[in-house]
């Protein structure tokens, strides 16, 4: 099915087609459950209505499995001995929210913790930006993650409540606070992807005694907190985290979308959409744009290829997600697939892969 040369666009456009008839036939993807989060509710309350929802013996299971099979011993050690001290400077309302679930499920808040970093680590994942021809911002990504078969049953899209209002909206899975994926309406769009340097658990821990971000909780601050797209590219590019990572982001306006490659102290490169140059889109995986991909894990290529394929003029929300949907962009670990786009806050659209 390796399309090259002249003929390659067809050949791929026939793929296109046939992947979308096959998806309607058969596996339809599906969306996940949507649930409102109130954040004018306790933190510790406001998730409960949605924890009612779930089987809490399946949830045990899966953050059991978790922590079993991701958190290392010595981890374990460590954070049952430090959690009282954890307690007085970990960051709200990230520890209440895990507090009032952890309660629910009656697992210790060490352990309730240690999910929450767990699904830090060892996310590949796909993010594109991209520009249309008349200067409209489109956001995609896809999360794959080797606990498929659990996170896929845990997968809900929230919207988050001020004042019943939808404040932001993200992707996430029951039991975690923090946001790989989130809209802010009518300002812009956050996704992250894993960029492992090793020596994870190490070093995350170490940064989180020193009081970094985890990477998806400073997503889920930016939502809430940021005004604008610049605003929020600054604030992801300069705040301390636990891990590296690559911060993609849309924005309302024509030239608004960036990949922020990340180092825990600080931004280790900013790459934005340049589309007077031709560059209308960024694919960001999981390794530095400036580096070749190693050959056994080429998901940028058949990204980009795939774009070219579509056509700045022909992008869309769909066609973003068709691109997302291409073989090995979309895989085994995929779990879902989010399109956005800031300007359109209403498309916001999440979809379950993978499914049976
Ligand atoms: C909660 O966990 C504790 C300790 O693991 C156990 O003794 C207790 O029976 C559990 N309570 C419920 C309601 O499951
Ligand atoms: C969530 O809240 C919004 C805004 O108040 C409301 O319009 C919507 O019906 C609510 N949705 C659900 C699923 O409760
Ligand atoms: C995509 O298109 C650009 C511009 O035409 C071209 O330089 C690049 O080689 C293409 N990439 C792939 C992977 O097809
Ligand atoms: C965009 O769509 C138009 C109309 O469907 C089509 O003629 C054109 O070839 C497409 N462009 C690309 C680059 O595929
Ligand atoms: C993906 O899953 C399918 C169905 O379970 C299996 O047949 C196939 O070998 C898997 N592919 C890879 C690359 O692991």
């Amino acid at each position: 099915m390796r399309a090259t040369g002249p003929g390659a666009r067809p050949a791929l456009a026939l793929l296109l087609l046939l992947a979308g008839v096959a998806m309607s036939a058969a596996a339809a993807p599906s969306a996940p459950p949507l649930f409102n989060v109130s954040l004018d509710m306790a933190p510790e309350l406001r998730w409960l209505p949605v924890l009612q929802h779930f089987d809490l013996d399946f949830l045990r299971t899966a953050m059991a499995h978790i922590l079993g099979d991701k958190v290392p011993e010595w981890v374990h050690v460590v954070m049952r001995k430090a959690v009282g001290e954890l307690e007085r400077f970990l960051p709200q309302p990230f520890t209440d929210e895990i507090r009032g679930m952890c309660a629910v499920l009656n697992f210790s808040l060490a352990d309730c913790v240690l999910v929450n970093l767990a699904y830090e680590s060892t996310a590949f994942c796909t993010s594109i930006v991209a520009q249309d021809s008349a200067g409209h911002i489109y956001h995609g990504r896809n999360l794959d993650y080797p606990f498929g078969d659990f996170l896929r049953k845990l997968t809900v899209d929230v919207q988050f409540l001020k004042n019943g209002q939808i404040a932001f909206t993200g992707t996430t899975f029951i039991g975690y606070v923090g946001l790989w994926t989130g809209q802010s309406p009518r300002k812009f769009t956050i996704s992250g992807d894993e960029r492992d340097k090793g020596w994870w658990w190490e070093n995350a821990i170490a940064a989180f005694f020193q009081r970094h971000s985890p990477i998806s909780w400073l997503i889920r601050t930016t939502l809430s907190e940021s005004e604008n797209f610049e605003a929020a590219v600054y604030k992801l590019a300069k705040t301390p985290l636990i891990a590296d990572v690559y911060y993609i982001v849309g924005g309302m306006s024509p030239l608004e979308g960036v990949v922020i490659t990340r180092n825990r102290g600080g931004p280790a490169d900013i790459w934005p959409l340049d589309p007077l140059n031709g560059a209308w889109f960024r694919v960001e995986t999981n390794y530095d744009h400036w580096k070749p991909v190693p050959e056994k894990d080429d998901r940028r290529t058949p990204a980009i290829k795939a774009l070219n394929a579509t056509g700045q003029e022909n992008l869309t929300l769909e066609a973003l997600f068709q691109v997302l949907s291409v073989f090995p962009v979309y895989n085994n670990y995929t779990v879902y697939t989010t399109v956005m786009s800031a300007a359109n806050p209403d498309k916001y659209m999440t979809r379950i892969r993978n499914l049976g």
